[in-house]
């Protein structure tokens, strides 16, 4: 048996990457370890987003390679969105790399391990597959898997990921997914349901749909042409499939573009309470000329409009979203328009990002960049808003009761467990009893910015 130390940054997508990578490397008898000095293979799963989540893998790989100098028969590979972007750059760059590979071809690193392994040589391998031939010609080109995916913690976990669609074809102005993770290809129903229920029946409760753009999800497979208006299509379809699944109790997706978003979806929330009373729907400014230029396809009001649908389907429905500010050449004026926005929506949560430039996008090349420390007040003013919105709305919890779904149990205080309610709100509750994989009623006694506290 040989040992990985599996290292994940990034997106959900990242982590269910990982775990497939993991489980095609206990094809080679190679065991997770969480012991770095015991590792015999490093695998390190990258995020390119934003220029931070690059230099953390650059300086991690500095360390790796004086760990490298003391132990030379480690192996490590980069796998993930900067290996995809920098390619051939970066192991010229860091020649203490073994094998390098891109997200489309995860498959491939058993052989290109082997590879590097026989030959002492590095190896690497980037780039996508074709979505005609993949997703259309070969429809089993991602079939679920024989055994139940590994999960990076080695613990059968309550919630589990399931992929559903690779990439993304949006190109909005200010994103390095496209290049890094290709064109959008479906994966067929049969297969995700397949996966799903190997999940469920080893012990998992609830199921996340992955895709960069899961509202395009299937639209790939289906003719086009004979969707009319008002349909569910694809995506709700699957939904609705995943939903019934026996054993299942909240099913969840991630990401949402408000662009491919339909009322059929929203409707889906009332018709279905599995599907939880929470969604993340990132608008990423509240100004049109921004959302213009940063090619999000939305006006303001069609994202109120998106809001609306969700909110007559589901009055206390909880939304969350993404927002960057700095957009190059946003003014004071426009930056007060996503202020407006969040005051008007209030989310349950904001994910706040600096507008970070990504070499070959659209709006790493237009002018009038934004200043760092004019990024660094406008985000510090947008998470102050959002704070003090998210802690009233956690405060109004107090006293009522939810249904929390117990995902975990503090590693370190035992007997204090983690769960989320149906508004995706995390919960702590102490119990001498295990809660883990329950859904349970909880009384909500006290609450702050992260967190609310319950007892059974
Ligand atoms: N700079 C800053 N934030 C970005 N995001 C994507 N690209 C960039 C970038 N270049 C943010 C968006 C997206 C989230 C996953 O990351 O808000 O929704
Ligand atoms: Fe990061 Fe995007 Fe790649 Fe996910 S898809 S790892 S968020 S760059």
């Amino acid at each position: 048996m040989k040992k990985v130390h599996v290292e994940t940054w990034g997106c959900q997508m990242n982590v269910a990457d990982s775990e497939k990578m993991l489980s095609l490397l206990h094809g080679m008898n190679y065991v997770l370890t969480e012991d770095e000095s015991e590792a015999d293979l490093f695998l390190l799963n990258t995020c390119h987003i934003r220029e931070k989540a690059k230099h953390k893998v650059v300086s991690r790989l500095g360390v790796l390679r004086e760990m490298k100098k003391q132990r030379p028969g480690v192996k490590i590979a980069v796998a993930g969105c900067v290996a995809q972007a920098e390619g051939a750059k970066l192991l010229r760059e860091a020649p203490q790399i073994d094998v390098l590979l891109g997200p489309g071809k995860i498959d491939e690193l058993p052989s290109l391990l082997n590879r590097s392994l026989d030959s002492g040589a590095p190896s690497m391998a980037t780039g996508f597959k074709s979505p005609e031939i993949d997703a259309k010609d070969t429809p089993a080109a991602d079939p679920a898997p024989d055994v139940v995916p590994p999960t990076l913690t080695g613990k059968n976990e309550v919630s589990r990921f399931v992929n559903i669609i690779q990439g993304c074809n949006n190109f909005c102005t200010f994103c390095i997914v496209p290049f890094t993770r290709g064109r959008e290809i479906s994966r067929m129903p049969e297969d995700i349901l397949g996966e799903c229920r190997k999940l469920l029946a080893s012990g998992a409760r609830e199921i996340m749909l992955l895709g960069q753009n899961v509202n395009s999800y299937g639209l790939d497979l289906v003719d086009k042409d004979l969707l009319e208006p008002g349909d569910r299509g694809p995506f709700v379809e699957l939904l609705a499939a995943v939903a019934d699944l026996p054993g299942l109790e909240r099913l969840r997706f991630t990401t949402s573009n408000p662009h491919d978003f339909t009322k059929p979806l929203a409707e889906l929330f009332a018709a279905n309470p599995k599907m939880g009373r929470y969604m993340h729907l990132p608008v990423q400014s509240g100004n049109d000329r921004i959302l213009e230029v940063m090619r999000r396809k939305v006006t303001v009001e069609e994202y109120r409009e998106r809001i609306r649908w969700l909110r007559e389907a589901v009055p206390d429905m909880a939304i969350s979203t993404d927002l960057i500010v700095g957009f190059p050449g946003e003014t004071d004026a426009e930056f007060e328009d996503t202020l407006r926005l969040v005051e008007e929506v209030q989310y349950s949560f904001v994910y706040a990002f600096k507008y970070s430039p990504r070499k070959g996008t659209a709006a790493a090349r237009m002018p009038v960049q934004v200043p760092e420390a004019v990024m660094e007040e406008r985000l510090a003013r947008l998470n102050a808003l959002q704070d003090a919105i998210t802690i009233r709305q956690n405060e109004a919890e107090i006293g009522r009761t939810r249904d929390v779904l117990f995902l975990y149990e503090s590693k370190k205080t035992p007997g204090v467990y983690y769960g989320r309610t149906e508004h995706f709100r995390l919960t702590r509750v102490e119990s001498s009893e295990p809660l883990t994989g329950q859904c349970l009623s909880v009384l909500i006694t006290g609450a702050n910015k992260t967190a609310l506290v319950g007892q059974l």
